[in-house]
């Protein structure tokens, strides 16, 4: 369900280990303490996941990426290959972490769902994904270099970028008392250019390039950004919108 994204933990660790990085306000915000089992939806390679089985008891990182999850147990992690829509856990952890993983997932509704059954009572689930306007320059970018091609970029959009009012309503359907949801603008310096970034992230849309025209997308699509997120001295920043939310079940 996150389309035809691949994940592979080298390149990902080259061109995107800022995610993670980034990532320590969730695991503030979610202020694990010893002796509690925290579930680790998306996990990636488990740079996070590390941290958090630090601070806690134990830890267990899922993720839909073969590969990713290889990284995560070459750390010494407890890994498993699983997809966020489909999640088999019953009333076991005290909370579920989530750090940009939950807006490739495009159920959310599953999704949530599934975390709620993996809760036990008075359980947290906390984290944080692209919100609405995440990276909107580069889809409008991507979607124009196809559309010149006659290709409908907007329908293979691999991403769910939510208000913190629709997010909001979907915790609350699921029984979840929200705490904070807010929208974190957070334009995000790129370590290996937008060209780095859009091999790792934007697969969906080359993949859906006409016939031997992948390649020229991508630099068309670079062409209409460089204006906008690339500075004179050629550094490139993202234009991220991060949703980051703290919710909880009745004890
Ligand atoms: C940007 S990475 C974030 C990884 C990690 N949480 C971090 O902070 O570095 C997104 C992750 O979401 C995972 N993912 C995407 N769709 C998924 C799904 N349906 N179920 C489980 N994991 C999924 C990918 O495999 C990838 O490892």
């Amino acid at each position: 369900m996150s389309g035809t994204q691949t994940w592979e933990a080298d390149r990902y660790a080259k061109n995107a280990r800022f995610v993670a990085d980034l990532g320590m306000p969730v695991v503030d915000l979610l202020a694990p303490r010893p002796g509690e089992r925290i579930l680790d939806l998306g996990c990636g390679d488990g740079a996070l996941t590390a941290k958090l089985a630090d601070m806690a008891g134990a830890v267990v990182g899922v993720d839909a990426g073969e590969d990713m999850i290889a990284a995560a147990r070459k750390r010494g992690l407890d890994a498993h290959v699983m997809n966020g829509h489909e999640l088999t856990f019953d009333a076991e952890f005290d909370a579920v972490f989530s750090n940009a993983a939950l807006h490739w997932m495009l159920d959310p509704d599953a999704v949530i769902a599934g975390v709620r059954r993996a809760l036990k009572p008075g359980g947290r689930f906390v984290g944080e994904f692209g919100g609405h306007g995440n990276v909107a320059a580069i889809c409008v970018a991507l979607n124009a270099a196809l559309r010149q091609r006659g290709v409908d970029g907007v329908e293979r959009l691999p991403w769910f970028f939510p208000t913190p009012d629709e997010y909001r309503a979907k915790l609350e359907a699921a029984g979840f008392t929200v705490r904070t949801a807010d929208l974190i603008p957070r334009p995000t310096p790129l370590p290996t250019g937008i060209s780095g970034w859009l091999e790792t992230f934007g697969e969906n849309f080359f993949r859906a390039a006409p016939e031997g025209e992948a390649e020229q997308v991508k630099l068309d699509a670079i062409e209409l950004l460089r204006p906008c997120l690339c500075d004179q001295a050629g550094n490139w920043t993202a234009d991220y919108v991060r949703l980051r939310f703290s919710a909880a079940l009745e004890t």
